[in-house]
């Protein structure tokens, strides 16, 4: 299963798969490639560090995000990745990059959802949201990519305890340790499974407007 990893920042979840290939914890995955939406972040020093090719597709080097979208999605496909997996991805994947990128796509998302997804809910607003409604408990999704965001069926999930007194930073550590796991268990045991049908999705249309990078 030849991996591509989309990421646009610290990359600690691309480097616990990196890691876990290494260690031998994902037989049958082989990284292929690495694409970044920011030059400089710390998630293409791990790459390198892990001998993993990569490349970065800034917006500014398209006509607009989609042509953007377009070509991150021509990279996979050229890369021969039969998965592709948003690891702290910071955007959303616009029609091209289906079009282009036929495979199915995989996100990681810090709660449990459908709580606490959609627009907005990226890094410590997720944590905060969950802190703000007073949840006994987090965790961690991970779930099909489609056109709508942090909606596509979900493959793996687990729950993490919220305690009182946290605050959005201690529960994001925890929560972020978990995912690491259940990440590399995920990849695993696709490996061996097989993929996910991207048939079975939920591929609908409706419209989400997020900030463009
Ligand atoms: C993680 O919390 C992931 O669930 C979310 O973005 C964060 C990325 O962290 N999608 P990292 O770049 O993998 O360290």
């Amino acid at each position: 299963m030849r991996l591509g990893v989309l990421v646009s920042g610290r990359g600690s979840n691309l480097e616990a798969v990196l890691d876990g290939h290494r260690e031998g914890r994902l037989a049958g995955v082989e990284p292929a490639l690495v694409l970044s939406n920011r030059p400089g972040v710390r998630a293409l020093a791990v790459a390198e560090r892990h001998g993993v090719p990569s490349r970065v597709l800034e917006r500014g080097a398209f006509a607009d995000a989609g042509a953007r979208d377009g070509a991150i999605g021509l990279a996979f496909e050229d890369a021969r990745c039969d998965l592709v997996l948003l690891a702290g991805y910071d955007q959303l994947l616009r029609d091209p990059y289906f079009t282009a990128y036929r495979g199915p796509t995989i996100n990681i998302h810090p709660s449990l959802l459908p709580l606490h997804g959609g627009p907005g809910m990226m890094g410590m607003a997720v944590h905060q949201a969950v802190i703000d409604a007073g949840d006994a408990e987090s965790g961690v999704s991970i779930h099909l990519v489609t056109r709508d965001l942090d909606s596509g069926p979900i493959l793996a999930r687990a729950q993490v305890p919220v305690h009182p007194g946290d605050d959005a930073e201690a529960l994001a550590r925890r929560v972020l340790n978990v995912e690491h796991r259940l990440l590399v268990e995920t990849l695993a045991s696709l490996a061996v499974r097989g993929l996910p049908n991207l048939a079975s999705a939920s591929m609908t249309d409706r419209p989400v407007t997020v900030e463009d990078d």
